[in-house]
């Protein structure tokens, strides 16, 4: 069987306080072996810590999501910089903007994912970036940003759900692209557009668990081991097998984070 290798999910959402456990001895069975917990607040920069401390086959990502930016100040700031220097600690993430939402003001939310975004590329880490209805101002502190980005930095667009045509700008800025659940909806023509035109060395699986659940679980809680229905979307899209696609990616995974 395939390695599967989620590079996006949420382990420390309490939806899985109560069969944590036993839900990573069940996706193991199922060839999940490596996945990536995804902080999206200072309290996750803790559970994440505790989370790769704990399970050999979990690394970690630390960051503070748009949504809640408004909790960050000069000092709590500190707190990702300390979890950065854990080994297991691979990218700084997620971070990013989120008009959708708005719970944070924009100022604010721009300001932290700059400062997260430096923060990165400091600590020579990989980055999650999160963008939500916000396509043309991400795209922006993005393009500036560019020309101070260290050659080896990786960035992932996680989740993406804009156009086509800005798809093939973020892999022309060496960017990769995540993609899940929605790949497999019946309304999300235009990801499984992006999905079928984005080389396959630039794609990264991902649940966002417990969220964005593949069909057929569509509205259920996610996790790992149904990236075999995103793997088997994409395949189809792409006219490749679906073996070929969990090899591809796993490979994209280890070189995106420097996992051996
Ligand atoms: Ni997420």
């Amino acid at each position: 069987m395939k390695k599967i290798f989620d590079t996006h999910a949420h382990y420390d959402d309490e939806k899985f306080d109560e069969d944590r456990e036993a839900l990573f001895v069940q996706m193991q069975e199922e060839g999940v072996e490596r996945i990536i917990n995804v902080s999206a607040n200072l309290a996750g920069v803790a559970a994440t810590l505790d989370l790769i401390d704990r399970y050999p086959f979990l690394y970690g990502a630390a960051g503070v999501h748009p949504d809640d930016a408004k909790e960050l100040t000069d000092e709590n700031f500190e707190i990702i910089r300390r979890a950065l220097k854990h080994e297991k600690m691979v990218a700084v993430g997620e971070i990013g903007l989120d008009y959708y939402w708005d719970s944070t003001e924009r100022d604010v939310q721009k300001k932290w994912f700059l400062r997260q975004l430096q923060l990165a590329k400091e600590m020579h880490k990989a980055v999650i970036i999160h963008s939500r209805e916000a396509a043309q101002d991400t795209m922006d502190i993005l393009k500036a940003f560019q020309a101070e980005k260290p050659e080896d930095m990786n960035i992932v667009m996680h989740c993406y759900s804009y156009s086509p045509e800005q798809a093939r700008e973020y892999v022309e800025m060496g960017y990769y692209l995540g993609i899940g659940g929605v790949v497999t909806f019946k309304n999300g023509k235009k990801m499984k557009q992006v999905a079928a035109e984005v080389p396959l060395d630039r794609i990264l699986l991902e649940t966002d668990a417990p969220y964005l659940a593949p069909v057929p679980f569509r509205g259920k809680r996610n996790s790992s081991e149904k990236l075999h229905y995103v793997a088997e979307e994409i395949a189809a899209l792409k006219g490749i097998t679906k073996d070929e696609v969990l090899e591809a990616t796993w490979e994209n995974a280890c070189r995106f984070y420097g996992i051996a």
